[in-house]
């Protein structure tokens, strides 16, 4: 953890359960990335209330959400893992930030667009103002790099134009060194784009119907229904191809699952039908998922465990959240 190294932030609501998507698009990166970068991994808990109807069940499913991060290899010695609301700061400038974010910027956001559109009784401050509070969480941190999807791209341009605006408006003049935030930038890393498993034009999505994802948390039985009951292309051979998306989404998680290449699984089913690939692969995640699953259960068993880790990944942050939030009041003057 050493000093020089450059500082990643990112997050994920704590709206429920985790999926393969999740797995192999963002927390195996995660993983990863803790080797060559200091590393803040939040539970926007905050950002779930935009939402979240049954806010009885926040605290839990954190305390979930991090046991499977952990389960999935992320290290608390390594990685500062830390809840949202525990650090009040995050709120604070947020409020401060929404003095210099235009409602006309915000307005245009492409993700408030569609989610007042879906969710008409959700479409308050706090939606509008979702992304202020993102930009929040990642100039608190003065995050450099910021591990997102394309999806999320317009809000870290807004976390940018933020620092922008504060650091021309009040940062103390005289050199450089003297900006309060640093302008954080995406880091897009080539992972695998997991598909529905029964629309292969859609992500893998955990608000969609049940058989469309398989959860980290899957029974093998559940897995063996869902994939039995993926959606396939019209064609009998195993080959991945742009013509066949729904077998090649299928193809990936099996290359994923298996480590094996999509040559040696094409020649592996070669002459053998949809029936025999699909139960190799349902086998194949099954396998997967299985030490991860005792893991997770393993970490459950004592949840005590996992608060202490947040609590102290909490306070480990709050340190670095609280000296840069003084030196941007300080540079506003309040
Ligand atoms: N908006 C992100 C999502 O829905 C979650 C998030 C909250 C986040 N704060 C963040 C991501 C800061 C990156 C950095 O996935």
């Amino acid at each position: 953890m050493a000093k020089s190294k450059p500082i990643i932030l990112s997050a994920m609501r704590p709206t429920g359960e985790l999926h393969l998507g999740h797995y192999f698009s963002v927390l195996k990166n995660w993983v990863k990335l803790q080797n060559s970068y200091r590393c803040f991994y939040m539970i926007a808990d905050l950002h779930a209330l935009t939402t979240f109807e049954n806010t009885a069940q926040i605290k839990n499913n954190g305390v979930k959400m991090a046991a499977l991060w952990l389960a999935a290899g992320l290290d608390p010695k390594k990685s500062t893992i830390f809840v949202q609301s525990e650090i009040p700061e995050h709120s604070e400038l947020a409020i401060i930030l929404g003095m210099i974010s235009p409602l006309s910027l915000l307005e245009l956001n492409p993700t408030y667009k569609e989610m007042k559109e879906e969710h008409p009784k959700s479409n308050t401050l706090g939606l509008l103002a979702y992304p202020v509070l993102q930009a929040a969480d990642i100039l608190l941190y003065k995050a450099e790099r910021v591990p997102i999807g394309k999806d999320q791209e317009p809000h870290l341009e807004l976390a940018r134009e933020l620092a922008r605006r504060f650091n021309r408006r009040f940062s103390p003049k005289g050199g450089t060194n003297g900006e309060i935030f640093k302008e954080p930038a995406a880091l897009f890393e080539k992972t695998p784009k997991i598909m529905s498993l029964q629309n292969p034009a859609k992500k893998m999505s955990k608000s969609a119907d049940e058989n469309s994802y398989i959860s980290l948390l899957d029974s093998p039985e559940k897995i063996r229904h869902k994939i039995k009951r993926a959606v396939t292309d019209s064609s009998r051979e195993i080959k991945s191809s742009a013509q066949k998306p729904a077998l090649s989404n299928l193809i990936a998680l099996y290359r994923l699952a298996s480590d094996k290449s999509v040559k040696e699984i094409e020649k592996k089913f070669k002459g053998l039908g949809y029936k025999e690939f699909k139960e190799e692969l349902a086998e194949e995640i099954i396998g997967f998922l299985t030490p991860l699953q005792k893991r997770y259960q393993k970490l459950m068993e004592n949840p005590a465990k996992i608060r202490e880790i947040l609590e102290n990944g909490s306070k480990t942050a709050q340190k670095i959240a609280h000296q840069t939030l003084q030196e941007a009041k300080k540079a506003i003057g309040i």
